[in-house]
């Protein structure tokens, strides 16, 4: 073949695969409002930073009317390319060639980039839309997501692994995005399910649409399986871009620090207003976060989920650090499981990754009664216990207000290991809240008074004046330093500046037994 006809033959068929499944199957994918695998990955990656791997992989199978069944790129494009100017491995499946389903090649160009992105250290991100293991491939579709499984897990706690879910997502299809550590969906074209509707309907003669089973909005609300939601496509991607900011390439690496911007000790006089001084009153602590944070910026995970405790991720002094803050905003920010498993997991997530924790305390305990016990709240609840106490990289607890009981404990208390901890002038450090306190120890006394109200008044007071403050932990030393709100985010920078070289080693074991 003469070269000017090689080259022609090239260009036809990569051509060919950069068309996908063909004109009329792209009008159907923008027709549902969904961008195809590549625009998905020009809106990712910075501009012309996209080098294509395995474009001409395809299957091999032949039957069930696959014999010469043509499927560009076998229905997935894969490769590396750059956000911000770093190094991350992509997947984006194709949903106009075979429904973006999953065969033995399909498989073979995921787990090619997964390796790749394990071998160089560097963040995978995966675009999901797909019908799952493709039907006519029969076990080597199995075997294709089981291979991907087994890398989601060696690659756990090694690369961070981000899953962009953008169309289906059904059947064990899921458990890679679960098995990876952060999972964002788009409004209305996202879905994910063990089983489909039908299936739902056959089985259980329940009447559910796709939305309602494991649509954006259950996902970020229900089961908090979804970290955001974005309105569309762009802006899911939009999203994941700026996560990717916070994040180091792997876990050797510090997280990126960027130049600061915000004055590095900017008096936070706003929190005087934010943190009302009736304790009883609620407040956002997003609010508090931001006031301390630098620029006031606060990249929220799982904000419709759990809402009694609020994760994220914010810099300060330019580096990127972890949130975890129980909101009395909502539910008086108690501890519940919901709250235990999310708070739990992004602990882990951070100090799996050496970003610092910073922890601000406004709690009134673990909830109490039949449907959380009943639901596992020991065991469940166990997991920050746990979280924490394995952490080793900085961590900061700010005691806002309330920390009582198991939760004082569990939010990152001196005992656990926490390497400062602050505490506000309006901080309240308790086996549990005054009036519960005070009708436990003086019940007899109380029913016995005159005036039963008048008394536990009284002892409500001397409970308050005796425990419901930071000093007398702080005179066992259990809190470090009592602060003034305006200085607390010259405070924390001080921390990081003084802690960032921090380094400790758990002891010599093959891994722990987390509670589950
Ligand atoms: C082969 C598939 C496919 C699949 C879709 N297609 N899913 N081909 N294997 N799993 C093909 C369709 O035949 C069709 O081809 C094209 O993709 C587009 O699909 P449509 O059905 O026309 O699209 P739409 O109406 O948008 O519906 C999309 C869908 C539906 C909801 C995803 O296709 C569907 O329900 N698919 C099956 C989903 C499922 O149950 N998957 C689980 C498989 S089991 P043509 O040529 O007609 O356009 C599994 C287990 C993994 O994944 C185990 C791991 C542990």
């Amino acid at each position: 073949m003469a070269i000017d006809d090689s080259l022609r033959d090239l260009r036809a068929r990569t051509d060919a695969v950069v068309a996908g499944g063909g004109e009329a199957r792209v009008q159907a994918q923008h027709g549902k409002g969904k961008l195809t695998a590549r625009e998905r990955l020009d809106l990712l990656l910075d501009p012309g930073s996209f080098h294509e791997l395995g474009a001409l992989m395809t299957h091999r199978a032949v039957d069930f009317g696959m014999n010469g069944k043509e499927a560009p790129g076998d229905g997935v494009v894969t490769g590396y390319g750059t956000v911000d100017g770093r190094l991350v491995f992509v997947f984006s499946q194709d949903f106009t060639v075979l429904g973006g389903s999953l065969g033995e090649a399909h498989a073979a160009k995921i787990t090619a980039v997964m390796d790749r992105a394990l071998k160089v250290g560097a963040p995978l991100i995966g675009i999901n839309d797909s019908g799952g293991a493709r039907i006519q491939e029969g076990v080597d579709a199995l075997k294709g997501y089981g291979e991907i499984f087994y890398r989601n897990t060696m690659a756990s706690g090694v690369i961070p692994q981000i899953t962009v879910i953008m169309g289906p997502c059904a059947g064990g299809a899921v458990y890679s995005p679960a098995l990876g550590d952060f999972i964002f969906m788009t409004e209305r074209t996202s879905f994910m399910f063990i089983t489909g509707p039908q299936v739902v309907k056959t089985v259980l003669s329940q009447d559910v649409s796709a939305e309602e089973l494991g649509g954006a909005g259950v996902h970020q609300s229900r089961t908090g399986l979804a970290h955001r939601v974005g309105q569309d496509d762009a802006e899911t991607l939009h999203m994941v871009r700026e996560l990717l900011g916070f994040l180091p390439a792997n876990n050797l690496e510090d997280p990126p620090v960027r130049p600061l911007t915000d004055s590095h000790d900017r008096e936070t006089h706003d929190l005087y207003s934010i943190i009302p001084q009736d304790p009883a009153k609620g407040y956002d602590v997003a609010e508090v976060i931001r006031a301390v944070a630098d620029d006031r910026s606060f990249f929220e995970l799982q904000p419709n989920f759990a809402r009694n405790l609020v994760i994220g991720f914010a810099r300060l002094d330019g580096m990127p650090v972890g949130i975890v803050a129980n909101n009395p905003g909502h539910l008086s920010g108690v501890l519940d499981i919901d709250t235990s498993d999310k708070g739990s997991r992004f602990v882990r997530f951070c100090d799996a990754f050496n970003i610092p924790v910073i922890t601000f305390v406004d709690t009134p305990g673990y909830m109490p009664g039949t449907d959380q016990e009943h639901a596992g709240i020991i065991r469940h609840g166990a997991k920050i216990l746990y979280a924490y106490s394995e952490a080793t990289v900085p961590l900061a607890t700010v005691i806002v207000r309330k920390a009582y009981g198991g939760a004082y404990i569990a939010m990152a208390s001196k005992h656990l290991r926490s390497d400062l901890v602050l505490a506000l002038p309006t901080a309240e450090i308790a086996v549990m809240g005054p009036k519960g306190a005070c009708e436990v120890v003086f019940r007899r006394e109380i029913a016995g008074a005159e005036d039963p109200e008048q008394r536990v008044e009284e002892l409500v007071k001397d409970y308050r004046d005796t425990f419901a403050n930071p000093y007398m932990a702080a005179s066992r030393g259990y809190v470090d330093e009592v602060v003034d709100p305006k200085n607390l985010r010259a405070e924390l920078v001080n921390f990081l500046r003084v802690h960032g070289s921090k380094r400790e080693k758990l002891p010599n074991k093959k891994h722990g037994v987390m509670p589950t």
